[in-house]
């Protein structure tokens, strides 16, 4: 893991603004993830896209997770924020963009959404957020190291902490997003902080699953000075 801390937020955003265009040409597999940490950076990339200095033309995207029961229209759904914070303003083909459908049934969602994922990737660059329980995507604390795509049942302050309309959702599993070539995760606010210190130096364990992160060969974390405050002597 590569621990890459920042002063601030913006800070934070803008190291792994620059490593994720490091990346980039030689990306074509997106992971894209949801939450108020990567707004920002999703910012950056639609000015950027905007004036011409980056094309997602040829790019193929994936993201981690979406609440059980909700349609693109639905604004509580990841699809609309992905939708309006980033898909909208950049030049991606409408084809190549891959979500769990929140709409179907949940099993026949979760094996398309499998289907996709196994025919087109691993991801070549994958954006993270984490949960202050340690979740990645929607991989709730007791995810073990190979799940997989699934529909799980989200705990009660994650319902709370994300306002979430719905209790279910349909998430990526740790195996897949161990798959990724590259991690860029990203962690700002004090809130964070315990997670992310179990995430860099505890033990692995299902009990945080970000953690898992360890065994990852090629992971940066991004942290603000909030987030990353009992790792500063790392
Ligand atoms: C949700 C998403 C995660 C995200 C997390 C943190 O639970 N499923 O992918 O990382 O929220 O969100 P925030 O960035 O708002 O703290």
């Amino acid at each position: 893991m590569k621990l890459i801390i920042k002063e601030d937020y913006e800070g934070m955003t803008d190291a792994a603004l620059e490593v994720f265009l490091e990346y980039f040409p030689e990306s074509t597999v997106l992971g894209f993830a949801t939450g108020n940490t990567p707004v920002l950076l999703y910012e950056r990339l639609s000015a950027l896209c905007r004036a011409g200095k980056i094309s997602f033309r040829d790019k193929i995207s994936f993201n981690l997770d979406e609440y059980c029961g909700l349609g693109p229209k639905d604004r509580h759904s990841y699809r609309y924020y992905m939708d309006s914070r980033l898909f909208g303003s950049i030049d991606i083909q409408a084809k190549n963009i891959h979500f769990p459908d929140g709409t179907l049934p949940e099993k026949d969602s979760v094996a398309m959404y499998s289907r996709e994922l196994g025919l087109l990737g691993p991801i070549d660059l994958q954006i993270l957020g984490i949960g202050k329980n340690g979740h990645i995507a929607f991989n709730e604390p007791g995810s073990g190291i190979d799940s997989v795509t699934r529909v799980t049942e989200l705990q009660s302050e994650t319902v709370e902490r994300n306002k979430a309309p719905v209790q279910r959702a349909i998430t990526m599993g740790m195996k897949e997003i161990l798959s990724a070539r590259t991690i860029l995760l990203m962690a700002s606010g004090k809130d964070k902080s315990e997670a992310l210190l179990r995430t860099v130096r505890g033990t692995p364990s299902p009990s945080t699953p970000a953690s898992f992160l360890q065994s990852h060969k090629n992971t940066y974390i991004f942290a603000d000075k909030d987030a990353a405050r009992n790792l500063q002597d790392t």
